[in-house]
């Protein structure tokens, strides 16, 4: 019997790639960079099963020119806005992703932002790097004192929750905002519960850790930036899309608030020209909170399990769209 045909959007970490390879006869996209769309179309002609990235769009117009013989998606990462989810569950495609792995390494992540841009160790590190350090100052570069601070926490899934295991050894106060109350985090944790009007005025950090949806979409936008407190330090590791990029320029030159970090941004990547990047009181990496060698090695294991599974006729290991077996 012949191989299924598969494309996989990029290079994978190879404990992935190498199972794919062992049961697919698969084409790899090896540019630094993601096909372009009009590209993946092309790609995706015909073939079995698909593994994706968050920077590949899968929208109707994909799933059509992909035709018939496409029963599987397989995406390496958890969020899958990328994804035009129900199309797939109407032609009965399984959409596969990989959860839980990577909760614990993105809320590291989340925190060591979370430090960085409270004690501008970026800002300190450029500062060294420029030859401006001529002497011990007693009020060089102060920050906020993370420790004993309130934090808020929107959206407490996995990562949320995460998140909050570590603020409770910085003694702090935790209140978090989601659509459903979560009593057992809440025990775990130490977490109190707080309408998302109510955190953004109180909280010291704001962190976000939703899903990006219609609902989520520039979730915190002017309105929501000027109520934070002006010492107020804002994260995101979820998605570009829920901080309205506008907004943030103005709050963080108007000193609204006193500073933000971003794994994720709107557009992404972000131009080099655009006004954020002159800002200070502004750290932006690129989408990395998940990039730990182990996680993004197990990721890409989990991403060609649920391929194979698809491919086999078997139910995913890890899917996002369940219904699609009702
Ligand atoms: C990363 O952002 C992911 O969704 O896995």
């Amino acid at each position: 019997m012949s191989k299924p045909r598969v494309f996989v959007t990029r290079l994978i970490p190879e404990k992935g790639l190498h199972m794919v390879q062992e049961f697919c006869h698969c084409e790899v996209w090896t540019d630094e960079t993601p096909p372009p769309y009009e590209v993946l179309l092309e790609k995706a002609k015909g073939v079995d099963g698909l593994l994706s990235l968050l920077t590949d769009r899968i929208d109707l117009n994909l799933l059509d020119a992909a035709g018939p013989s496409l029963r599987v998606i397989s995406q390496m990462a958890v969020g899958t806005d990328n994804i035009d989810i129900p199309a797939a569950t109407a032609r009965h495609i399984p959409v596969g992703n990989t959860p839980g792995v990577l909760t614990e390494t993105t809320a590291d992540f989340a925190w060591a932002l979370l430090m960085a841009a409270a004690r501008r160790v970026v800002e300190g590190e450029k500062f060294v790097q420029a030859g401006r350090w001529k002497t011990w100052g007693p009020t060089l570069l102060m920050g906020q004192d993370v420790h004993g601070a309130t934090l808020g926490i929107i959206g407490f899934g996995r990562i949320g929750q995460a998140v909050a295991r570590r603020a409770r050894g910085f003694s702090m106060r935790i209140l978090y905002s989601d659509p459903q109350r979560r009593p057992e985090a809440e025990i775990e944790t130490g977490a109190e519960y707080a309408t998302q009007d109510e955190l953004l005025v109180k909280a010291d950090f704001i962190t976000l850790h939703t899903p990006l949806t219609q609902e989520t979409y520039h979730l915190i936008s002017e309105a929501q930036l000027r109520v934070m407190k002006p010492s107020a330090v804002l994260v995101n590791t979820s998605r570009g899309g829920v901080v309205d990029p506008d907004a943030l320029l103005t709050a963080l030159h108007e000193g609204w608030i006193a500073a933000a970090a971003l794994d994720v941004t709107e557009p992404e990547p972000i131009p080099a020209d655009n006004p954020l990047l002159q800002l200070e009181n502004l750290i932006i990496v690129p989408h990395i909170a998940s990039a730990s060698v182990q996680t993004r090695s197990t990721m890409a294991k989990m991403a060609a399990e649920n391929l194979i599974a698809g491919l086999k006729g078997e139910k995913l290991p890890y899917c996002a769209n369940p219904e699609v077996y009702q």
